[in-house]
């Protein structure tokens, strides 16, 4: 197994416990990893890839650090937040909602507080671009890290997400911390939880392959070519760890529950998140673990999920402050 450096940013493990009202009323075994729960600048499954990616931000003697994303990206906010703790400036090209294919017919998430007041906190300076493609997203973000490097400062690129092999590899890890929190003899049946990016899904399913455990994505985005871009990361991964890499066709991934789009919230993620609050007494956001616990509860309810089921949550709280 190849050491890879990592910094310290979360309180791991995080915790996992029962739902027992959910579980009795669902008649699941459903369980939950609170990975909102990090301790890390309000928590979040981003921490766990930024503790490996701002390691080799510092290796690499990054004064600046440039992403994109969504503007009330959860990932950017904890980015924001870890490079605060290095001293390193963090930059980030920004869009209320991309979109892949066409604009969205309705409106997501507002253009402030939430995340954005996070960022701004944090001294996150935010390069904000007319709503458009990813790619021109990207292109974008390619810009603000050209200005920075025409000033004679030295940046580190990190793709939307944190999704290169080192978050991936974060994720394989966080599957072997949840493998360290159970009895051998009861493992899950299945681990589900919003997907997006990849790197969770990918670092999940590396870890789980070969095991009983089925590892579920619930799509945020809508677009099915999202398996292509988790194979290409997993080709990433796998060199990492020595094994094979998995194909597209290895990821199960349910796109019933994207709704209205990407970065919009949908009916249905803010029953099952109404629900989870009225039940649990836990927070979970619009766009991701909304979307992806309503995921849950509809495939309950076509009997397609059961038995030992751990719901993993992963983060974005901040978000319901700008619905
Ligand atoms: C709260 C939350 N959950 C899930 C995801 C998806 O994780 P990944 O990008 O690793 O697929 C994100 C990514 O932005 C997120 O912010």
């Amino acid at each position: 197994m190849p050491l890879i450096s990592k910094v310290s940013l979360i309180q791991a493990p995080t915790p996992l416990h029962r739902l027992n009202r959910l579980s009795a009323d669902l008649g699941l075994d459903l369980w939950i990893k609170r990975d909102d729960l990090t301790g890390f600048a309000m928590g979040g499954n981003k921490g766990r890839k930024l503790e490996t990616m701002l390691a080799d931000a510092i290796e690499q003697g990054a004064e600046v650090i440039v992403t994109c994303g969504a503007i009330q990206s959860n990932f950017i906010r904890q980015l924001g937040a870890a490079c605060s703790v290095f001293g390193i400036q963090c930059a980030a090209a920004v869009m209320a909602t991309p979109y892949e294919y066409q604009p969205p017919f309705v409106d997501g998430l507002r253009k402030e507080n939430g995340n954005v007041l996070l960022d701004e906190l944090l001294g996150v300076d935010l390069w904000r671009y007319a709503d458009g493609t990813w790619e021109e997203l990207y292109r974008y973000a390619e810009d603000v890290a050209e200005s920075y490097e025409a000033k004679g400062r030295r940046v580190y690129r990190i793709p939307v997400g944190g999704s290169s092999p080192l978050g991936a590899y974060a994720f394989w890890e966080a599957g072997r911390e949840l493998q360290g929190q159970i009895q051998e003899d009861k493992p899950f049946d299945w681990i589900v939880f919003a997907s997006s990016s990849g790197s969770t899904q990918v670092g999940l399913c590396h870890c789980f392959r070969g095991t009983k455990t089925k590892v579920l994505g619930i799509a945020s985005d809508p677009e099915p070519e999202i398996s292509e871009d988790f194979a290409e990361l997993s080709r990433g991964l796998a060199e990492r760890l020595g094994e094979p890499p998995l194909i597209a066709d290895d990821f199960r991934i349910c796109f019933d529950m994207v709704g209205p789009g990407y970065g919009i919230p949908s009916k249905d993620g803010m029953d099952a998140i109404q629900l989870m609050a009225r039940r649990e007494g836990i927070f979970l956001d619009p766009i991701y673990s909304g979307k992806a616990f309503a995921g849950v509860l509809a495939l309950a309810e076509r009997n397609e999920l059961s038995g030992r089921i751990c719901f993993w949550h992963t983060g974005g709280v901040p978000t319901l402050f700008a619905i």
